[in-house]
């Protein structure tokens, strides 16, 4: 399915697809095995400028839009998941909250390296006791002469090995409830700052996610992003964006399954017949390529008003949820049309349908997503009186 897309467009999707095609596809189920971080790898996207695309030139970025944003993305999905996690969590979250909302002595400190692929960037919300929940975090801060120290822990923060970067969220004020959050930039090399445990996965094994400890851990008050008290709704606007990006990773881990799908439909004799001229599998292909062009235009729509500057609350969550169960949905079909070579990690189907389940659940479940959209509705039935 095309969209009219400007030459630029065409161009970066075009560098991303080349890329995916030579260094990642042939490369991911080595990573996923030995559960590694493909370091090299993410140096070239950060080279190639894919690790801040829509950010201005001047802080680091490739200056494009969010529509690039999601073409460039999909293809690093398609030829690693994991890899495109770290590539989502950097742009959408730790690059655009910085630029969003940080200071210009933040921007050139921080956003460049980020932007430019010489850092890499996490984003600590969850705590044990507050995933969905994430206004009820424990963690707090505390400003002590020019420094805030913050104590408490977090859970399933991706790259929590290989980043070096980290928006993390904590209380400055616990009378305040949710407006009593604030965010900070906070470097793994400050005092007070230790990676936890590495979390053994069922998906995503490339990329490393790990619990994060803050034992009066020093942040200098320069490090505060955006207002103390409004981290909150920081972590929301941002999450906006991010659920864009998830959106976008479900639907290339769907595209690879499928595509794998297709082709062995086509090879695989049964029956004195390729398999796919039996009606059954034909129905399955055509649900799975339906809804992966369903899932692609709820993503496209979504960025697509992210850069006309509109609200997206309510489309991102409705992208991520839609394409995520189309990720779980088609690679569990993938798995079912190769049957037993489905099931074994020679074939590369096993690992999406392992890489797909996450995407219904980080950045919020499907669940949430249902809550926030269902919010959403309800306000603007509000808004047409
Ligand atoms: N933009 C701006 N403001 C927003 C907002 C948004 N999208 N969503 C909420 N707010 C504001 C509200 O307007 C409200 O403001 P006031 O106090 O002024 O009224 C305030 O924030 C509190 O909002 P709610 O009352 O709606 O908050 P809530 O406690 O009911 O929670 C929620 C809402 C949608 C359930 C939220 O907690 C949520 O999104 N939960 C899921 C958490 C999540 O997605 N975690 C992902 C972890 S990060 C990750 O996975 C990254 C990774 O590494 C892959």
């Amino acid at each position: 399915m095309d969209l009219h897309l400007t030459s630029e467009q065409e161009m970066i999707r075009q560098v991303a697809r080349e890329f995916a095609d030579k260094e990642l596809l042939p490369t991911a189920a080595h990573f996923d095995e030995l559960q590694e971080f493909p370091t090299a790898l993410w140096k070239k996207l950060g080279e190639m400028g894919m690790m801040g695309l829509v950010i201005p030139e001047e802080w680091g970025g490739a200056g494009v839009d969010t529509v690039s944003y999601v073409l460039a993305l999909e293809e690093i999905a398609r030829g690693n998941p994991a890899l495109s996690t770290a590539m989502s969590v950097n742009n959408s979250l730790t690059c655009y909250g910085i630029w969003k909302f940080g200071t210009a002595e933040q921007k050139r400190k921080y956003l460049i390296p980020l932007a430019q692929g010489q850092k890499l960037g996490g984003y600590c919300l969850t705590e044990a006791e507050s995933g969905s929940d994430a206004a009820k975090m424990r963690s707090t801060a505390t400003l002590q002469g020019d420094k805030y120290l913050l104590n408490g822990s977090k859970i399933f923060i991706t790259s929590g090995i290989s980043g070096h970067i980290y928006l993390a969220f904590a209380i400055t004020d616990k009378t305040k409830g949710s407006n009593g959050i604030s965010c900070f930039i906070v470097e793994k090399s400050f005092p007070g700052f230790k990676v936890g445990k590495k979390l053994d996965k069922l998906g995503m094994r490339a990329s490393d996610t790990t619990e994060i400890i803050f034992e009066n851990c020093e942040v200098p008050v320069e490090n505060l992003l955006g207002e103390e008290g409004a981290g909150f709704k920081l972590a929301m606007q941002l999450l906006d964006g991010g659920r864009i990006g998830i959106a976008t990773q479900a639907l290339g881990i769907a595209q690879a399954a499928y595509e794998f799908a297709l082709r062995y439909a086509n090879e695989r004799q049964q029956f004195g017949h390729k398999i796919y001229d039996f009606q059954a599998i034909q129905f399955m292909v055509a649900d799975m390529a339906t809804r992966i062009e369903a899932a692609r235009l709820l993503v496209y729509k979504a960025a697509s008003m992210r850069d006309q500057g509109k609200n997206v609350g309510l489309e991102a969550s409705m992208a991520k949820l839609f394409a995520s169960e189309t990720a779980m949905k088609v690679t569990t079909d993938a798995v079912q049309i190769y049957g037993g070579y489905g099931y074994i990690k020679e074939y590369p189907v096993e690992r999406y349908f392992r890489d797909a389940k996450v995407t219904e659940i980080y950045e919020g479940t499907s669940q949430i997503q249902r809550l926030v959209i269902a919010r959403n509705l309800l306000r603007s039935l509000a808004g047409s009186h």
